[in-house]
């Protein structure tokens, strides 16, 4: 499976993780409706959305994703089940989404990494590591969510955020790297669903820190090209900053992504950025 998916250098990414969002079928497909319209008008921004699994088929593009139409919104999963098929009740597999043509798969996600009931797996980095395998094998990309629960005075939280990138890339290996299919998305789990977003001169940080843990794990060009995203609070008003000041390639937005108008003004102010 030697699908390539164009992504452009210095082009930004804009992915909307809608988890659980929204209730109907109805507002789905008008936020669809909204994010296409605004899509259209960007030039150096990629728009990816990934809604609740039942809701993507409203959400496939009409053109492939090998496409250079403009605007094209490319459609990704919240999750995925490593094993390729067979007797996995509720699971979904890589190769399964690969042929729905999706381009983008989110692992690791702090929400399924979490012990809970329910929809809390408790999905451990080996665990993740083998889904974002997955991912590269069936053709797609993996964005792969990495982050700290909580910031220590003492810089711990380096080490937890370096041992969480390695093991969660354990057996990942170089020639996906080149082949373009990881993104990591650098998302505090104190920063996600709460008031403020980190601020962009501790992105900009952290971004570089990501970067130096792929260039010890790849090699420093080849960590150069894996896009290091950020997520966790971004709304339209704050992600040009986070942009610019954060010198990230992307945004991985939660809430602001099923708001209709913000999600749109979002990509507008992104795309701005130059
Ligand atoms: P919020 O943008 O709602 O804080 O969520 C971030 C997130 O978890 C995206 O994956």
């Amino acid at each position: 499976m030697t699908k390539k998916f164009s992504r452009k250098i210095g082009q930004k990414i804009v992915i909307g993780n809608w988890k659980m969002n929204p209730l109907t079928v109805a507002e789905a497909k008008r936020i669809i409706v909204s994010v296409k319209k605004a899509a259209k008008k960007l030039n150096r921004t990629k728009v990816v959305i990934c809604p609740p699994s039942p809701f993507i088929g409203y959400a496939l593009p009409r053109v492939p994703e090998k496409s250079t139409a403009k605007g094209v919104v490319s459609v990704g999963a919240q999750d995925v089940f490593y094993e390729e098929q067979g007797a996995f009740t509720g699971e979904v597999s890589a190769r399964q989404l690969a042929d729905m043509d999706l381009g983008y798969v989110i692992v690791g996600h702090s929400e399924r990494r979490r012990a809970g009931e329910g929809a809390f797996a408790a999905e451990t980095d080996v665990v993740v590591a083998k889904k974002a395998i997955a991912v590269a094998q069936a053709g797609m990309v993996a964005v792969l969510c990495v982050g700290e629960t909580v910031r220590d005075a003492h810089g711990e939280y380096l080490d937890f955020l370096r041992n969480q990138i390695r093991a969660s890339l354990q057996g990942f290996s170089k020639k996906y790297i080149e082949e373009r299919r990881l993104v990591v998305a650098y998302e505090p789990v104190w920063a996600i669903g709460a008031k403020e977003a980190m601020t962009p001169t501790l992105i900009h940080e952290m971004t570089i820190f990501v970067k130096k843990v792929l260039a010890d794990l790849y090699g420093q060009e080849e960590a150069f090209d894996v896009p290091v995203l950020y997520g966790g609070s971004v709304n339209f008003r704050n992600a040009a900053d986070i942009i610019r000041g954060g010198e990230v390639n992307g945004l991985l937005v939660g809430r602001e992504s099923v708001n209709a108008p913000g999600f749109a003004e979002l990509i507008r102010a992104v795309d701005e950025v130059k």
